[in-house]
């Protein structure tokens, strides 16, 4: 079997096709949904004083030097085989269908080509990936985002504005029901703890050098565009299947999302892509790729105020957005309203 390098650079539309359901359906993950790659080693120093104006969530929450030491992890979710049967086990597993396919499972709250699982991998399992049981053990909690204390259905609820740009289901909707209960399973056992190891992505510290649109584009095309393409569109099957979830462009995660911010999305980079050859890039390659995919248009934070500067005043006043940014004479955000949301009108292969 090629090793994942070769598959990689094997190149051709048909290989990355071939590297993503490989990947997608077993390459790299076990039979238990258990990534076969050892999670790096996160940094041991302490991570950059977060600025909480912007982002989903402000790093500050989760941003706990306990949990980010490099230590071993030592929970892990009970194995797929174990799920309840009856009808507790349904909804158990109506949640994680949702999670890893939630274009299909709930269309009428998506408005992109993403699925839960393209930023929290392996089903919402893995450490360092921002995993569903971690999350699950740590709300009820105050978010500066919110400047209120979330329940876990409705951090849910955050997800689905932002990151999946779409509308958030109602509180007691079956959907969030399904995806709590899925996150309660995957927790059993898990001691109620937010500074959980494993929880968010490790932290990044500062880069050595000011992250760089130009570099960070190096990175791009070398280790990215193969997948996620040139135009940071990301790639469908003809039947609209997204092999390869949209970095940026209206396709993608919102202004609002924390993926926006360049600390998060360096933190996910380095942990979690390229995939299947997590850990790969040096820290300072993640934070320059993370610049450059953040300096890039996307859909209107949903909280715009009417204007891009008010909007950025009010939630993206940090050196971690680039909302409201000039880049290559185009100022960032500046696509006027949101869009009214469209519900997918049917569901997605
Ligand atoms: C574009 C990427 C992206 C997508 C898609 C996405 N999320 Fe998230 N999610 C994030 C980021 C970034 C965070 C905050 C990261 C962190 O933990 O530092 C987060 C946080 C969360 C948290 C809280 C984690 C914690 O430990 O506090 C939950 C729960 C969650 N997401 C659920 C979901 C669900 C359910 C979906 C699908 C409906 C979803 N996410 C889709 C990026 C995404
Ligand atoms: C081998 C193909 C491949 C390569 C190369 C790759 N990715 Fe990904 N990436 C994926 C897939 C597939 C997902 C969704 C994960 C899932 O569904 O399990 C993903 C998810 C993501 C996400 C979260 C979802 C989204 O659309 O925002 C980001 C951000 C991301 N990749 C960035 C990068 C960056 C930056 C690079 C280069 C350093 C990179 N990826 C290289 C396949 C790849």
């Amino acid at each position: 079997m090629m090793t994942a390098q070769q598959r990689l650079y094997g190149g051709g539309a048909l290989a990355v096709l071939v590297i993503g359901v490989g990947l997608y359906a077993g390459g790299v993950f076990d039979q238990f949904g258990t990534l076969k790659h050892a999670p790096p080693e996160a940094p041991a120093s302490a991570p950059p004083a977060p600025n909480d104006l912007a982002g989903d969530p402000p790093r500050a929450e989760l941003a706990a030097p306990a949990a980010k030491t490099g230590a071993s992890v030592a929970f892990r979710p009970p194995p797929e085989s174990e799920m309840p049967a009856g009808e507790f086990g349904d909804v158990i597993r109506r949640g994680r269908e949702i999670f890893i396919d939630t274009p299909r499972a709930a269309p009428a709250y998506v408005g992109n080509s993403l699925r839960c699982v393209s930023c929290h991998l392996d089903a919402g399992r893995l450490a360092d990936s921002s995993p569903l049981w971690a999350a699950f053990v740590s709300y009820p909690a105050y978010r500066s985002k919110t400047k209120s204390v979330t329940t876990f259905q409705q951090r849910l609820q955050g997800c689905f504005e932002y990151s999946m740009n779409g509308r958030a289901p109602p509180l007691g909707a079956p959907e969030l029901v399904a995806l709590e209960s899925y996150a309660y399973w995957l927790a059993s056992g898990a001691p109620l703890d937010p500074k959980i190891a494993g929880r968010g992505y490790p932290a990044l510290a500062p880069p050595a050098q000011t992250a760089d649109f130009a570099r960070g584009e190096a990175v791009y095309v070398q280790t990215c565009a193969l997948c996620h393409g040139a135009d940071g569109a990301g790639q469908r099957t003809q039947s609209g299947y997204a092999v390869f979830p949209a970095l940026w462009g209206s396709d993608s995660f919102n202004w609002g999302a924390g993926m926006g911010r360049i600390s998060n999305a360096a933190a996910f980079v380095k942990a979690n892509m390229p995939l299947g050859l997590p850990g790969t890039l040096s820290d300072q390659q993640a934070w320059d790729v993370a610049l450059y995919m953040n300096s890039h248009e996307r859909p209107q934070d949903p909280r715009y105020t009417g204007n891009v500067q008010g909007t950025r005043q009010g939630f993206h006043d940090t050196e971690d957005s680039m909302y409201g940014r000039e880049v290559a004479g185009k100022v960032l955000g500046a696509s006027g309203a949101p869009k009214a949301f469209k519900a997918l009108t049917k569901s997605r292969p």
